[in-house]
């Protein structure tokens, strides 16, 4: 189970990205914890988002938030370098996008950020042997990365169950982040399984009132 207190990490990906910095303001005046920065480069992914640039625009712009960077792109070296000089607070990466898992992951460190490792739906967890204890986050995908507004994956839960009850035995400080598909209707459910941090693009941007949203949401997490 999970022992820290609940993230709320809004998906910028599904917001309106004509008034970013307005939108970014509001959800976190709405109650969000985190702001979450999908980054993807047409290549990983066959999408094509928003880089380093956007980051700095939005620390320029006064968000003073985490900026939870989830890094969508191969090789992924460069780009974590320019994230951590852009005001990026956590930089997650898919393993199989870095050429030296160790070196991507110290150059988080090196640039003052917390770094992660991001599970597709089909990678297993033994993946993350070796690396745990380097981790500040593990966040496991429960849709395939690119695109928001995606299917919740089920059984994605049980890989949930297994890394929450790793990061416990072990007495890890690690956060356990959940991402694609988060609504009100599930989230409690991720939670129990042992999430802490849970990704919400189009479950939140997609409501009228961020707020109310949010608040549903703690709600759920706390009843
Ligand atoms: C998917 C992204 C997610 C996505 C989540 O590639 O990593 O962060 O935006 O969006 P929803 O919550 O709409 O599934
Ligand atoms: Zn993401």
């Amino acid at each position: 189970m999970a022992t820290k207190e609940y993230i709320i990490a809004p998906s910028i990906l599904s917001a309106d990205f004509s008034r970013l910095g307005d939108e970014v303001h509001s959800v976190l005046e709405a109650g969000a914890d985190w702001v979450h920065f999908d980054v993807m480069d047409n290549h990983y992914v066959p999408n094509l988002t928003i880089g380093p640039m956007v980051c700095q625009s939005l620390r320029d712009c006064g968000i003073t938030a985490p900026i939870d960077v989830h890094l969508m792109v191969e090789p992924v070296d460069e780009l974590i370098k320019s994230f951590s000089k852009a005001g990026a607070t956590y930089i997650t990466f898919h393993p199989e996008a870095s050429n030296d898992i160790d070196k991507s992951l110290s150059l988080i460190r090196d640039g003052g950020c917390k770094a992660g490792l991001v599970l597709n739906p089909d990678i297993p967890i033994d993946v993350l042997d070796g690396y745990l204890e380097k981790l500040d986050m593990i966040l496991l995908m429960s849709v395939f990365p690119g695109f928001g507004g995606q299917k919740f994956i089920d059984s994605v839960l049980e890989k949930v169950t297994e890394i929450r009850s790793i990061i416990n035995d072990k007495e890890l400080e690690t956060r356990l982040e959940i991402d694609g598909g988060i609504k009100l209707e599930n989230i409690r459910e991720v939670a129990d399984a042992g999430a802490d941090t849970f990704v919400s693009g189009s479950a939140i941007f997609g409501q009228p009132d961020y707020s109310e949203i949010i608040q549903k949401m703690r709600d759920s997490l706390e009843a």
